[in-house]
């Protein structure tokens, strides 16, 4: 679009930062489904929602996440408050939960305490399809108990989550144990000696890593260093006999629940809370490039954050590559937003009668747009065209003086005269009691 005035194919002077976007009406429609889907599945399971602050002190994601992951080394958005504070925009939601589950005390409920959110997060992501600097997740988290049950119904949440979007056929569980504090160290010194001497062949960044945090050397995208992870020793072999039973046993679970998944060795996941099971939702096409999706149990993380020992596991996915994909698999969304009605009205006296009628209309959850500007007659039914309303109700001085209304079918070209006091009715009777938009804020509010 081109402003008025401006020259053609200029670009505006003002201009969204690289990587964040606007969510214009028409995805809207995706994001609220979505939010319906999440809503439902997760109320059904007994989660409540959370919101965490947009920014929290910035050792709430360092401490969590790691100083040596590519988040927190690479990817915040820090600035210092008008106090010299370090605050940080979150880059995930997990670190603010357990922050919030500790400060409000939350250890005193029933456990687990189930919670879910649906909010933007910021990375300093290099922008690329599917990767911005501002994108929403939606998340769960299940404090407070440890079961490789709990482990596999967060699976199946996110699966059916998945399913109900209609896209979780594109997608494989791929699924890791990454052990615990008694077996990683191990392992990692192992680890840290297969790597000995190979440096060379590493990239810049895994040559770092294996100085501070080898197991995400399996991680890492670039060829070279994906072909010795490849060789690598595997964490399985090393596993102490706790976490080789509950991944047994997590294993069992699903296929309990009849989900398929592909045990992938090298699934580490790019945070440093996790402990023993890790998993992602894989694009079959693009691999871990683009996954929709991954979780995991991070038993260690509330001690780590002040709080009592207490178990934890989680799961978060990212709503702008949902987005991408169902537009991708062409799943239409409810369409919620398109008006039933547009009221045209010639003159002064018209206009007047309108507007009681507009809100009448609305009232009985007709969603009606009044063209309550000067424009005349035709340019208000070429209007109407353009907002593609099935019914326009015309009034005029004629109409007025009668005490009546015309409604236009905008497809077939036809229009009757109703009874003014009668529009709303007939109206009704048109677009279907079902298709009304009835907002009902509840039975009794205190
Ligand atoms: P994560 O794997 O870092 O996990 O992010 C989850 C999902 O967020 C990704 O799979 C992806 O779909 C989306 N995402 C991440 N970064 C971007 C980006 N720059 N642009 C668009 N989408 C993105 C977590 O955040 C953990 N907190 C998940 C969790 C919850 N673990 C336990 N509980």
């Amino acid at each position: 679009m081109s402003g008025e005035d401006g020259p053609r194919n200029q670009k505006p002077p003002f201009q969204t930062p690289k990587g964040v976007h606007d969510i214009l009406p028409g995805d809207h429609e995706y994001y609220t489904f979505i939010k319906k889907v999440v809503r439902h599945r997760l109320r059904q399971a007994g989660f409540r929602r959370i919101s965490t602050p947009i920014f929290e002190f910035t050792e709430v994601f360092s401490r969590s996440i790691g100083d040596t992951s590519d988040i927190v080394s690479k990817e915040m958005y820090t600035f210092q408050d008008r106090k010299g504070r370090s605050l940080t925009l979150k880059p995930e939601g997990t670190a603010g939960v357990v922050r919030s589950y500790i400060q409000n005390g939350m250890q005193e409920l029933p456990q687990p305490v189930e919670l879910y959110y649906i909010e933007p997060h910021f990375r300093y992501d290099r922008p690329q399809k599917g990767r911005y600097r501002q994108f929403f997740q939606f998340g769960f988290e299940i404090i407070g108990e440890s079961d490789p049950a709990l482990d596999a119904q967060a699976i199946y949440l996110a699966h059916k989550i998945l399913d109900d979007l209609g896209i979780a056929q594109l997608f494989t569980l791929q699924l890791n144990s990454i052990g615990c504090q008694t077996c990683r160290p191990q392992y990692m010194n192992i680890l840290k000696d297969f790597y000995f001497g190979k440096e060379r062949s590493l990239c810049a960044d895994c040559k770092h890593r294996m100085e501070k945090n080898p197991l995400r050397l399996l991680d890492c995208k670039e060829e070279d260093c994906q072909i010795l992870a490849q060789i690598a020793p595997k964490l399985a072999d090393y596993l102490c006999a706790e976490c080789k039973q509950f991944n047994e046993e997590v294993k069992e679970f699903l296929g309990e629940l009849k989900l398929k998944y592909v045990e992938n060795s090298s699934l580490v996941r790019g945070l440093d809370y996790y402990t023993r099971t890790v998993f992602e939702f894989w694009d079959k096409t693009d691999g871990a490039q683009n996954a929709i999706g991954g979780g995991g149990r991070y038993d260690g993380l509330i001690e780590l954050m002040g709080g009592q020992p207490t178990p934890a596991c989680g799961f978060a996915a990212g709503m702008e590559r949902i987005i991408a994909n169902m537009k991708r698999e062409k799943i239409r969304v409810p369409r919620k937003d398109d008006l039933h009605v547009f009221v045209a009205q010639l003159g002064q006296v018209a206009k007047k009668k309108c507007l009681p009628l507009i809100v009448d209309l609305r009232e009985a959850g007709i969603k009606t747009m009044g063209a309550l500007g000067k424009g005349s007659i035709k340019t208000q039914m070429r209007l109407a065209d353009k907002f593609k309303v099935p019914y326009t109700i015309i009034i005029g001085i004629t109409e007025v003086r009668e005490g009546t209304a015309i409604i236009r079918d905008m497809k077939v070209g036809t229009q009757k005269t109703v009874p003014f006091d009668e529009t709303v009715t007939e109206v009704i009777k048109l677009i279907g009691e079902k298709n009304l938009d009835l907002y009902t804020p509840g039975e009794v509010l205190y």
